[in-house]
């Protein structure tokens, strides 16, 4: 049992999408009219953070397999990487918390919440970064806070390696709670 206030869980059909709103209406109807049937057509999955006590969505994020184009890493990246097509990756496609939670860390709770998802899902299937498109540059600010780092030909395409996730997890968790994510894998 858990007496946390928010809880997150994939999209569903009982989710109240109908009131969400962030600001910014592209998101506000992503998730109103189309975040179901990406999830139908297995193209992302929509992931909200349920207020338990009210079931309002404070927030959303979405997250779809991802391939990076090596010549837009840093240098130094890149070569440590080595000579592939494609580097392996996943995308956050859209963030967004509603205008109702302002101020209460739903950004920071929906980030670190789908890092960590990220992590698990990367002990299962090749990863090496979590990529996300900022849509400005607040949105540029705020996701560098948390340490991504900026590609060199696109300056809203932002990416952090899961090694950088994994070692903060690690901090933060210890790693008892992470092996458990993550039963029977070595890492
Ligand atoms: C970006 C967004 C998700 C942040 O949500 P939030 O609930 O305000 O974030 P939090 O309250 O958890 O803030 C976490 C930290 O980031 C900082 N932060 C929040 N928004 C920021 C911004 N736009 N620029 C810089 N820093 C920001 C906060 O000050 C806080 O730092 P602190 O703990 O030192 O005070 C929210 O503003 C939003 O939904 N915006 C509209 C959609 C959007 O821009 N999505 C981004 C992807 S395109």
């Amino acid at each position: 049992m858990t007496d946390a206030p928010f809880r997150a869980e994939q999209l569903a059909k009982y989710h109240r999408r109908e009131d969400f709103s962030c600001g910014v209406e592209v998101l506000d109807r992503y998730l109103k009219q189309q975040a179901n049937q990406d999830l139908r057509r297995d193209l992302a999955v929509p992931y909200v953070l349920v207020e338990v006590a009210t079931g309002h969505i404070a927030g959303y994020y979405t997250l779809s397999s991802f391939g990076i184009d090596p010549t837009s890493l840093p240098e130094g990246e890149a070569r440590r990487i080595g000579r592939y097509a494609l580097i392996p990756a996943i995308i956050i496609g859209r963030l967004a918390r509603d205008l109702r939670y302002r101020g209460q860390g739903i950004g920071e709770l929906l980030l670190v919440d789908a890092l960590r998802r990220c992590w698990v899902l990367s002990k299962q299937m090749g990863a090496w970064a979590v990529v996300v498109d900022a849509k400005d540059d607040a949105a540029r600010q705020f996701y560098e806070r948390y340490g991504f780092l900026r590609t060199i030909d696109d300056a809203d395409r932002l990416f952090l390696p899961l090694k950088t996730i994994e070692r903060t997890l690690r901090q933060r968790l210890g790693d008892e709670v992470l092996a458990a994510l993550v039963p029977g894998v070595t890492f």
